[in-house]
């Protein structure tokens, strides 16, 4: 991904088209998967609509838009959130984790392969959020326990897997990473 610029309107406009002179749009520097990006966004806009939306990074899912299900999740300078929670502006500065940086010249990461291999996806709503989630805990934490995974993914919901699969592939790819 080379630089990302995108400026869609300097003014919002309402649905005939006309300017709407009160949608004032701020400026936004950051990093998204280790690239500079910028962007304009209005104050109430939400880092998941600006990934989605404006930056064109649909990998992070709109579950419930309210912080319950983890379908949204992304890094923020290496921690886990919400990104329906978090406000565009918010980013100004930091540095920003999405699944579609995982992979790394051309290879899946290992969880993405070992999710793959495991059969820990289904449907794949939930499946972004609990890649960069599990990510951010191997990260810092390279041999957790099974109780460290569950507990770290507490926060991530999945109505197809019944989590065991999910655990399952987190823990050889645990492997995998030591063994490299
Ligand atoms: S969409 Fe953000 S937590 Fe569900
Ligand atoms: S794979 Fe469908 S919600 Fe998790």
């Amino acid at each position: 991904m080379g630089r990302l610029e995108a400026y869609p309107t300097l003014l919002q406009t309402n649905h005939l088209g006309q300017a709407n002179p009160v949608a004032k749009k701020t400026h936004v520097s950051t990093t998204v998967n280790n690239e500079p990006a910028e962007f304009l966004c209005e104050p109430r806009e939400s880092l998941l609509e600006v990934l989605r939306d404006t930056l064109k990074l649909t990998g992070a899912k709109e579950g419930c838009n309210n912080g319950n299900c983890g379908a949204c999740t992304v890094l923020l300078n290496d921690v886990p959130v919400n990104s329906c929670l978090v406000l565009g502006v918010e980013a100004e500065g930091a540095s920003i984790e999405t699944v579609e940086g995982m992979a790394c010249e051309g290879h899946l990461h290992p969880l993405q392969q070992c999710f793959l291999e495991g059969a820990a996806l289904q449907c794949g709503i939930c499946t972004p959020g609990f890649l960069v989630t599990a990510k951010a805990l191997l990260d810092k934490n390279p041999t957790p326990s099974e109780h460290d995974i569950r507990f770290n993914l507490a926060n991530n919901l999945c109505r197809c897997t019944g989590y065991d699969k999910i655990v399952k592939a987190v823990q050889e790819a645990a492997k995998e990473l030591a063994a490299k």
